[in-house]
C-alpha cells in the first residue's frame, strides 16, 4: 500500500463535528499509555507541546520520564510548561562522558520501562537519552516513536555524537515524525517504509508560538543606540581550538564596535563554561550569564539584531522571528533556512565570523535579505499532527495487529 492509500484508509474525518464524534466513539473505552522520554533542554522544549496536546486526548495516559541527562536546564523548561516528571532518573553527573552516560541510561531506562510497561515510548531528537531510549524500547519490544526524525548531515562524525544518535533512533522507530519534506526524503533514502513517516513540521515552532505570547515582560534591557548580538555555543566538535576561535572573534567584534552589546548565556558544560569565562570574561560589552529560562531566551532572540549560534533549535526558531543566524558550524542537518538565505553557515574561523558579522551590522541590504521572517520548520500544529497519527494507529481497529507486527 502506498502512503496516499495508507493515509486514506486511516484518515480522520475532516469536518469538526464528525471528527469529534469519531474521537468519542473510537476512544470511548480505550486508554493507551504513552511514555515521553526527555533528557535535555531542547528535548523538553520540543516535547512539551506534544505532552500538552496529549492532555486534551481522552485516550492517552501520559507518563513523563525525565532522564535528567541535563539537570537545571531540563527543570527550567519543565517549569515553564508546567510539566512534572512522573519518573526522574537523575542521571546527570558533572562533566559526564558519553560511555558512562550511555551505560547508566541503558540500565535505568530498561528498569523504568519494565516497571511502567507503556504501550508506546516517544523520544525527540538526537541526544544520548533519545538514542538509548529507542534501544531500550527495542529490547523490550515496545514500539518507539521518533519526533524530529530524519535530520541528517550524512557524516556520522558531525555533529558528534548526534548524527549517530539520530540514525540509530531512526532505524529503531515505528513512527517517524519528520519535521520537513527533506527529512522525509532522508528517511526514504535509508529504506524506511514510507507508511511509517509523517511530515508534521517541527514541534519547536509550536513551543515558540506559545512562548512568544508570554515572553515580552522578560525582554533584556538594551541601552539606546546599542544593538544586541545574542550568542550560544556548546557543540562537542567545537571544544578546544574551534571554541577559542569563536571567542576570539566575539572579543574582537566587541573591541572594535562600541555600538554592539553581546549577550551570551553560557552552557554549563565545563568544557564550554571554563573557556568562555576565561576568554570572554570582564569585557564591558560582553554579558555572560547562566543558561536563560526559555521565555527570557525567546525574548532575547526577539530583541537581538542577529544571532551567533551552533545550536540546532536556534537555527529553527530564529528564522520564524525574523532574526538572521550565523551558524558556528561548517555543516547543518537543517538546510531549509540556509537554502532560503535567512541562516548562514560561517564555521569557526575567526575571519569568517568577524567579516560576516560586520556585514550584517553595516550592510542594511544584506541584513534585510536575512531578516525576512519565514518559518520553514513548522506552522505551529506539529504536535496535533503527531497525536492524530498515534490516535489512529493505537486506537482504531488497526491496533494491536498492525503495530505489533510492524515492530
Ligand atoms: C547535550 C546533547 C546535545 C544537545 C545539548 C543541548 C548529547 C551527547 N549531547 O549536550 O546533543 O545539543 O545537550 O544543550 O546527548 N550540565 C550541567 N547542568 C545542566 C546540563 C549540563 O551542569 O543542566 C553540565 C554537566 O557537567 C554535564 C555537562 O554539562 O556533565 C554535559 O552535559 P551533556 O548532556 O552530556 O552534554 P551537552 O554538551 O549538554
Ligand atoms: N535556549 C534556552 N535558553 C538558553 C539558550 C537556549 O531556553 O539560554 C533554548 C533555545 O530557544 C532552543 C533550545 O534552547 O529552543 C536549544 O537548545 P540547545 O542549543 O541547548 O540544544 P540544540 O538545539 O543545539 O540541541
Amino acid at each position: 500500500m502506498n502512503q496516499a492509500e495508507h493515509r486514506q484508509e486511516n484518515s480522520l474525518p475532516t469536518d469538526r463535528r464528525s471528527r469529534a464524534r469519531w474521537r468519542s466513539e473510537a476512544f470511548h473505552h480505550v486508554v493507551r499509555t504513552i511514555l515521553f522520554v526527555v533528557g535535555t533542554r531542547p528535548e523538553a522544549i520540543k516535547m512539551a507541546p506534544v505532552i500538552l496536546a496529549c492532555r486534551r486526548e481522552p485516550w492517552v495516559r501520559i507518563r513523563v520520564l525525565a532522564t535528567a541527562q541535563h539537570r537545571e536546564m531540563l527543570d527550567q523548561v519543565l517549569n515553564v510548561f508546567d510539566i512534572k516528571a512522573d519518573i526522574d532518573l537523575n542521571i546527570m553527573r558533572e562533566n559526564q562522558t558519553l560511555p558512562e552516560l550511555t551505560a547508566r541510561l541503558m540500565i535505568a531506562l530498561n528498569d523504568a520501562f519494565a516497571r511502567e510497561n507503556p504501550d508506546v515510548v516517544l523520544g525527540q531528537g538526537d541526544t544520548t537519552s533519545v538514542m538509548v531510549a529507542a534501544l531500550a524500547a527495542f529490547y523490550r519490544h515496545i514500539p518507539f516513536g521518533h519526533v524530529e526524525s530524519g535530520l541528517r548531515t550524512g557524516d556520522l562524525n558531525y555533529p558528534f555524537p548526534e548524527e549517530m544518535n539520530r540514525v540509530v533512533a531512526g532505524h529503531l522507530a515505528r513512527w517517524h515524525f519528520a519535521p520537513t519534506q527533506s527529512a522525509r526524503d532522508n528517511l526514504l533514502a535509508e529504506g524506511i517504509d514510507e507508511t511509517r513517516i509523517t511530515v508534521t513540521g517541527n514541534t519547536v515552532i509550536d513551543a515558540l508560538i506559545e512562548a512568544s505570547k508570554r515572553c515580552d515582560k522578560h525582554a533584556p534591557k538594551i541601552a539606546p543606540g546599542q544593538r544586541l548580538v545574542l550568542v550560544t555555543a556548546h557543540r562537542r566538535e567545537n571544544f578546544g581550538g574551534p571554541f577559542a576561535e569563536i571567542c576570539r572573534a566575539i572579543r574582537h567584534l566587541a573591541d572594535v564596535r562600541s555600538d554592539v552589546e553581546f549577550l551570551y548565556p553560557v552552557h554549563p558544560n565545563p568544557n564550554v563554561r571554563d573557556a568562555a569565562l576565561t576568554l570572554l570574561g570582564k569585557h564591558p560589552r560582553i554579558h555572560l550569564c547562566d543558561p536563560m529560562e526559555y521565555l527570557s531566551f525567546v525574548a532575547a532572540m526577539k530583541s537581538a539584531y542577529f544571532i551567533l549560534s551552533d545550536s540546532g533549535g536556534v537555527q529553527e526558531e530564529a528564522p520564524a522571528l525574523g532574526k538572521p543566524v550565523l551558524v558556528l558550524r561548517s555543516e547543518t542537518e537543517r538546510p531549509e533556512a540556509v537554502n532560503e538565505g535567512v541562516v548562514k553557515l560561517v564555521g569557526t574561523d575567526f575571519n569568517a565570523i568577524v567579516s560576516e558579522s560586520l556585514r550584517l551590522l553595516d550592510d542594511s541590504h544584506a541584513y534585510q535579505s536575512m531578516a525576512r521572517g519565514i518559518s520553514p520548520y513548522g506552522d505551529g500544529h506539529a504536535s496535533q499532527r503527531i497525536v492524530d497519527v498515534l490516535g489512529q494507529d493505537l486506537v482504531t481497529h488497526a491496533w494491536p495487529h498492525k503495530v505489533l507486527n510492524a515492530c
